[in-house]
């Protein structure tokens, strides 16, 4: 079992396939983003080899993430050997939701039950200028589709002036849809061209705003990540809050990242990262890599130190590590 010097429990590792995207949402990426050369990252087969070692480490719980995870060319074969694995309990994934209907098949006969989609408006207009790119009722259509098969969780990042209109609709779609529904902080990772703290809000204003229509009884849900549960009365869903500025979740961290390009990402809120990539191409056997990851986590952070006044304190955009 993998364990920190805060005597956290390491059982889950969010893998990002990609840091490429079909969305270039505004505040997780700058227009121009330079992506990472291809040449640099892991293929396909040395991803599953990695999850492999972190699942003989203890891993429980794997989440395929971003960029978009579905844009990965191979991530087909990959969902295919990961739910193959008798020892990986979960398989989730986040996703923007763009390419649930060409990859609805794969994902059906996968061990994924539950999916994070990302949607921060409802409005078509409004969703467009978030993402740059995207098509609302594409994304609408697709959650249909995925619905019939998948616990959907649908995640919105909150920004004053830009979304935070749209709270309370989008809490009534997804109470409508049967859907859970995350109302995440923004967090400052790289620079995006603008100042996160002007669109900042913390998590208690947008409580306050649902609780003007709806009635949040205290929970004690937990799906393993950092959200906080609450259950809508007269309903099936739940709304949770992810707040790394209000709510500090640190001490419950049971997770590590591993980008595309093979580096262990020991906290969200920290450019400290150890190389895995090398160690895994050098060595046939595996002990080598399983020995770094072993070492590495007596580095982990205590806490991420997110200050949206002070710029950014971390020069990586979410879309390298993933949600
Ligand atoms: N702060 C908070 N959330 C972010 N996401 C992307 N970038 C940021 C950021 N800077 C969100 C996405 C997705 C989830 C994985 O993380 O919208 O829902
Ligand atoms: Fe893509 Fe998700 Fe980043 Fe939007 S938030 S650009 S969908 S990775």
């Amino acid at each position: 079992m993998l364990q920190d010097p805060f005597k956290r429990k390491i059982n889950y590792l969010r893998l990002s396939v990609t840091d490429r995207c079909d969305f270039r949402c505004q505040y997780c990426m700058s227009e121009d983003i330079e992506f990472m050369p291809k040449h640099q990252m892991l293929t396909i087969e040395e991803m599953n080899r990695l999850a492999n070692i972190f699942i003989n480490l203890g891993v429980e719980k794997i989440r395929l993430t971003g960029g978009e995870p579905l844009v990965r060319r191979g991530v087909n074969e990959l969902i295919d050997k990961l739910s193959q694995n008798k020892k990986l309990k979960e398989l989730t994934l986040t996703t923007n939701g763009s390419q649930l209907d060409q990859k609805l098949d794969v994902l059906k006969q996968s061990k994924i039950k539950r999916i994070n989609v990302s949607l921060d408006s409802l409005c078509s207009e409004n969703f467009k200028k978030i993402t740059r790119i995207g098509n609302l009722n594409e994304v609408l259509a697709n959650l249909e589709i995925a619905k019939e098969y998948f616990q959907i969780k649908l995640n919105t990042v909150l920004m004053k002036n830009i979304n935070d209109h749209e709270i309370i609709d989008l809490v009534s779609y997804a109470v409508e849809q049967n859907f859970n529904i995350s109302f995440i902080e923004q967090m400052p990772l790289g620079e995006i061209g603008y100042d996160r703290s002007t669109s900042f809000i913390n998590s208690n204003e947008a409580k306050k705003i649902i609780e003007k229509k709806y009635i949040l009884e205290e929970n004690n849900k937990r799906t393993g990540g950092p959200a906080v549960y609450w259950k809508i009365k007269g309903s099936n869903s739940f709304v949770g809050f992810i707040s790394p500025h209000s709510h500090n979740f640190c001490d419950s961290c049971n997770r590590v990242r591993v980008s595309a390009d093979g580096y262990l990402h020991l906290c969200l809120g920290h450019d400290e990262k150890v190389n895995l990539i090398e160690p895994l191409r050098d060595h046939d056997t595996d002990h080598a890599v399983e020995r770094l990851i072993i070492d590495s986590l007596s580095n982990k952070p205590k806490s991420h130190e997110f200050n949206l006044e002070n710029k950014t304190n971390v020069i990586r955009f979410m879309s390298h590590t993933g949600g």
